[in-house]
C-alpha cells in the first residue's frame, strides 16, 4: 500500500491516514506534523517552516523534498506508506515519481477527499491537536472522551497557530492555486480515486476502503 490523500486543509486526510495505519500496518508520513514536530523542538528546519505555516503559506519545495526524502528511506517504508499533505505542488509530485523510481517503489493510489470549502472552515475552527502524539479530535464532531485531554495519551489538546479564520482562507486559495492540479497530474497516470468526503469519519474510511478495492 502506497497512496497519497490529496485534498483541501480539513478535508479530513489526517483523520482518515490514522484509520488506514491501522488497517494496512504501514507508517503514515504527514509533512505538516513533521514540520510541527520540528517546530516544537526548535530546530532550524522547524523555525524556518513555521514561518510559512503561520501565514498559510507553502514551504518551499526544496526544502519539503530534503525532509521528505530522508523519511521515505527509513527502514518502516519499505513495506509501503500513506503520504499525507505531501505532495502538494507539480515539482514536489516530480521529485516523488524520481525519489521512488530510485528507491525501485511507485506509487499505487492517489485518493482525492473532496470537501467544499465551507466545510473545511467549520472541521477547521473545531479541531484540536494533541501536542504530544499528534491526534486530532473535533470539539463537537469527534469529541476527546475527556475536555482537553487526548484520548490516547493523557497529553493537553491544542488549536493549531494556523487554525485561525484568515490563515483558512490563505491556505484554502493556496490549495486551490498549487495543489488542486495534481489530481489532473495524477489523472492522467490513471491514479485518483475521488471521494466524497461528506459524511461521518467512518462513513468516509468505508468509502476510501472501497475505492482502493480493500475489504
Ligand atoms: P498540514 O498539516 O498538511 O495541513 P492541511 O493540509 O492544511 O490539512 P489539515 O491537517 O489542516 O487537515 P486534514 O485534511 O488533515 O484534516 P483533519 O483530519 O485534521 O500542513 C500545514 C502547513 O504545513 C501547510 O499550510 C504548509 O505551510 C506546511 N506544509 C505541509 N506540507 C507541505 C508540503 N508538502 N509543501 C509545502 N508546505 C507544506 O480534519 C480536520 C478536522 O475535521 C478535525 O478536527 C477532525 O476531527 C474533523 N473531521 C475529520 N473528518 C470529519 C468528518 N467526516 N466529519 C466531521 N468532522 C471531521
Ligand atoms: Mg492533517
Amino acid at each position: 500500500m502506497r497512496m497519497i490523500l490529496l485534498g483541501p486543509p480539513g478535508s479530513g486526510k489526517g483523520t482518515q491516514a490514522q484509520k488506514l495505519i491501522e488497517k494496512f500496518q504501514v507508517p503514515q508520513v504527514s509533512t505538516g506534523d513533521l514540520f510541527r514536530s520540528a517546530a516544537k523542538n526548535q530546530t532550524a528546519l522547524g523555525k524556518k517552516a513555521k514561518e510559512y505555516m503561520d501565514r498559510g503559506a507553502l514551504v518551499p519545495d526544496q526544502v519539503v523534498i530534503g525532509m521528505v526524502e530522508e523519511r521515505m528511506k527509513q527502514p518502516d517504508c519499505k513495506k509501503g506508506f500513506i503520504l499525507d499533505g505531501f505532495p502538494r505542488t507539480i515539482p514536489q509530485a516530480q521529485a516523488l515519481d524520481k525519489m521512488l523510481a530510485g528507491l525501485g517503489m511507485n506509487v499505487d493510489a492517489v485518493v482525492e477527499v473532496d470537501v467544499p470549502d465551507q466545510e473545511v472552515v467549520r472541521r477547521i475552527s473545531g479541531r484540536r491537536t494533541c501536542r504530544n502524539c499528534s491526534a486530532m479530535y473535533h470539539i463537537e464532531f469527534n469529541k476527546p472522551k475527556a475536555a482537553g485531554k487526548c484520548d490516547k495519551c493523557g497529553s493537553e489538546l491544542y488549536q493549531r497557530d494556523d487554525d485561525k479564520e484568515e490563515v483558512i482562507k490563505s491556505r484554502l486559495k493556496v490549495y486551490h492555486d498549487q495543489t488542486a492540479p495534481l489530481v489532473e497530474f495524477y489523472s492522467k497516470k490513471n491514479l485518483v480515486k475521488k471521494v466524497d468526503g461528506i459524511g461521518s469519519i467512518d462513513e468516509i474510511f468505508g468509502k476510501v476502503i472501497g475505492a482502493l478495492g480493500a475489504k
